[in-house]
């Protein structure tokens, strides 16, 4: 673990960008907001079937049920300029984490080692119906607090300093 460098920003990547990836962003980003954290989320995936679309409807309802929107969310596909960027790639399943690796990213992180035993989280996008989806959110919802936790964000991350300077 990258323990002695700050971590200040966090890519997770899946296969489209349209279900999986988005609602770990989108919880993400809910927990750099709360705690007034200084730390750039985003996601992508490395397929560009879905580039400029939102998300998948099941995504964007499981999302609004715990009061997250990312209905203006638009899905983009993963650049080598990425792997310089974030600081952390994190990686939805072991399939994304081997594409990753393919197009040259070095050390991507599987979301499921924070917190599910290296579990996948499953691909929803065939899934009949929206049941699973509940599934694949608190699995999500789980490992990025546990990533959070592991990497010690919460405490060791700068506070935003504009935020910080307005209160
Ligand atoms: P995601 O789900 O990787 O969680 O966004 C998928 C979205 C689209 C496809 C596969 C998975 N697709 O084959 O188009």
């Amino acid at each position: 673990m990258e323990s002695n460098k700050q971590i200040s920003s966090i890519l997770f990547v899946c296969l489209g960008n349209i279900c999986r990836s988005p609602l770990a962003e989108a919880i993400a980003r809910d927990i750099v907001a709360k705690h007034n954290l200084y730390i750039k989320v985003d996601s992508a995936g490395t397929g560009s079937w879905h580039v400029g679309e939102t998300p998948c409807e099941n995504s964007q309802k499981v999302a609004f049920q715990n009061s997250l929107d990312i209905s203006n969310y638009k899905a983009r596909q993963v650049t080598k300029k990425d792997f310089q960027n974030f600081d952390l790639i994190v990686g939805l399943d072991s399939s994304n984490i081997a594409n990753l690796k393919k197009i040259g990213c070095q050390n991507p992180l599987l979301l499921g080692d924070f917190g599910f035993e290296g579990e996948d989280v499953p691909d929803p996008y065939f899934f009949d119906g929206f049941e699973g989806f509940t599934t694949v959110y608190s699995m999500i919802e789980t490992c990025v607090n546990t990533l959070f936790e592991e990497y010690n964000l919460i405490s060791t991350s700068i506070t935003n300093p504009i935020q910080y300077q307005l209160k």
